[in-house]
């Protein structure tokens, strides 16, 4: 299967996301991908509920919403609500995550679990086979425009051996630091989705851009 490229709305022009959503429509991008982020996971706050329903009215392509916030539980059918078709949750906020799983796909949204930096994949070893999707943080969660964290490649080595292992088919996401230098790399390594904020929406032309990256 070829990779999936969700350019990351967090680098885009707030001031006027209409024409920014209606960019990446036009574009070879598969999936938005939104960073929620409450202040307190992470010393960032974004966007939310509102925000993000508003964006889905305009929107032509899946929503990939990554929650950087404590307790998402909480929140689960209000992003159903809002759009989210796929939906993150931080391992690190999660201490019943097996709950947490159920709940987003009882409310028909894939289920996807994120690990920072510092978490080893192989805490998802009892939950991989109940997830839709793998989000591997390559920066500290918080901004963008960060430096890709090269530690990710051992990362994503490990997660393939677990998806041999335990018979899986679980997508795997990079997010953080990617631009057109580590995207082949990081596709030889198994990644299927690749999320991209400041190379997108800092590059002369984003949809060029885009296309560029699903290349690789
Ligand atoms: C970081 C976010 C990322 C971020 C990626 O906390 O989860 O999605 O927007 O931005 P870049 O691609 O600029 O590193
Ligand atoms: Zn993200």
């Amino acid at each position: 299967m070829t990779h999936l490229v969700a350019p990351s709305m967090l680098s885009a022009d707030f001031t006027n996301l209409q024409a920014e959503i209606e960019r990446i429509n036009s574009s070879e991008a598969d999936w938005f991908h939104m960073d929620v982020m409450d202040g307190i996971f992470v010393p960032n706050i974004t966007f939310g509920m509102p925000v993000i329903a508003q964006m889905k009215k305009h929107a032509q392509k899946p929503f990939d919403v990554h929650l950087m916030i404590e307790h998402p539980d909480r929140y689960i059918a209000d992003f159903a609500k809002a759009g989210a078709d796929i939906l993150s949750v931080q391992y690190e906020a999660c201490p019943h995550l097996h709950r947490t799983i159920q709940q987003i796909k009882a409310h028909g949204m894939k289920a996807s679990v994120a690990l920072n930096p510092h978490t080893s994949v192989s805490v998802l070893e009892d939950i991989l086979p109940n997830l839709d999707m793998v989000l591997i943080m390559s920066v500290n969660p918080g901004f963008g425009g960060q430096k890709f964290i090269d530690n990710t490649y051992r990362k994503l080595k490990k997660i393939q051996e677990m998806k041999t292992r335990l018979h899986t088919q679980v997508m795997v996401e990079v997010d953080g630091g990617v631009t057109l230098n580590n995207a082949s790399q990081l596709k030889a390594a198994g990644v299927d989705v690749l999320v991209a904020g400041s190379t997108v929406f800092k590059a002369q032309d984003p949809v060029q851009m885009i296309s560029e990256l699903k290349k690789v």
